[in-house]
């Protein structure tokens, strides 16, 4: 897989300075948390009603592209509710009793946190299914002739699951949960909120048009904007002279090679390849995946969604095509005919 500086997946070099990076950026409360604003107003609502009936909240499930805010929201929610939090992953929870301890050790009002909660195996799912609803364990215990099932009380807990890929989600669990909640991508001037909130924190000056800047080219993703924020505040230690300006920010997006729309070489090339080898599309994801030697879910998560949103691509029920847009934003000649959109006016 290629290593992409605007990839919106959590980093895994370095992984010691980018976790207390996140530990630091990371907001604690509604009040430091940018953007996401009717997000924001359901759950204060919800929180509070909770808080007014002295009852748990109800299940909550966030999902949508990655480095949105998802985990960051749940510890918020915690926080707001001043519950405890445990944090948990689909992945990480191999067996159903992995889940019964899990769930056993909670107490009443605490959260338990699931990331990537897609990826829970199905026996572990079908026990979580009851205690999620009822607050009740079913086990099994021994096996053959002498099994017998064995039904516990669970504290009043909530569970904040979150995911990239809703579709990926059975029914039977979505439906579990009291709120689904999608978290959209960012306004640009969100994101230069949060590039301006870092830059305090990190004690990176940075002026305003610079920030601003900086906020186009981050895919509209607060995971993408520190990131970029750190990598300009490199180039800054090396080629400056203490504050990052809009020419300082230039240079270094351009040594990053991240054009104006916040697209790396990838993006680039895939979009170049519908283009030069399928005439824009429709194509397949397969092939995307092909051509870009990525998994059919990276497509998926990471490339489509910020491609589609920023109408660079679009999804038909034939596969993805570029659009007009596409063919200005990479400086190519749209042909005449065969499609039924107009050519870009240059
Ligand atoms: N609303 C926000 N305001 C300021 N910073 C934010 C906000 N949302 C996220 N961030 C920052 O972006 C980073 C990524 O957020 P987070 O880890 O919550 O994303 P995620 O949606 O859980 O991603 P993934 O799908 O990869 O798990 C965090 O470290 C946090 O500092
Ligand atoms: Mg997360």
């Amino acid at each position: 897989m290629i290593d992409r500086i605007v990839d919106a997946k959590a980093d895994d070099t370095d992984v010691a300075q980018e976790v207390e990076l996140e530990v630091t950026l990371r907001p604690r409360d509604f009040a430091s948390y940018t953007g996401q604003e009717r997000l924001k107003e359901n759950l204060k609502l919800a929180i509070e009603a909770a808080q007014k009936r002295g009852e748990p909240l109800d299940h909550i499930l966030l999902h949508g592209p990655p480095g949105l805010g998802k985990t960051t929201m749940a510890s918020v929610i915690a926080h707001e509710m001043g519950a405890q939090i445990r944090i948990t992953s689909g992945p990480a929870i191999e067996r159903a009793g992995d889940l019964a301890s899990l769930l056993t050790n909670l107490q009443d009002g605490d959260i338990l946190f699931i990331d990537e909660i897609h990826r829970l195996n199905r026996t572990v799912e079908e026990v979580l299914y009851s205690a999620m609803e009822d607050f009740k364990l079913d086990i099994m215990l021994g096996k053959g002739p002498s099994a017998r099932s064995l039904r516990l009380d669970l504290p009043k807990f909530t569970i904040i699951g979150a995911t990239t890929r809703t579709g990926a989600l059975a029914a039977p669990l979505r439906d579990r949960f009291g709120m689904i909640n999608r978290l959209e991508f960012y306004k640009p001037n969100e994101i230069q909120q949060i590039i301006e909130r870092a830059a305090q924190i990190l004690k990176v000056k940075i002026d305003k048009p610079a920030a601003a800047e900086l906020a186009t080219r981050a895919r509209l993703t607060p995971r993408i904007a520190n990131r970029l924020l750190k990598r300009v505040r490199d180039y800054a230690d090396v080629n400056g002279d203490g504050i990052i300006d809009t020419v300082l920010t230039h240079k270094a997006l351009k040594l990053l090679d991240i054009d104006e729309l916040g697209l790396d070489t990838s993006d680039r090339m895939l979009l170049a390849a519908i283009i030069e080898n399928y005439k824009g599309g429709p194509v397949g994801v397969e092939t995307l995946a092909a051509i870009t030697a990525e998994e059919r879910s990276t497509i998926e998560d990471f490339y489509e969604p910020y491609l589609m949103q920023i109408g660079l691509l679009e999804r038909t029920p034939r596969g993805r095509k570029v659009t007009h847009k596409t063919y200005a934003h990479l400086g190519k000649q749209q042909p005449a005919s065969g499609t039924s959109e107009q050519p870009a006016l240059l």
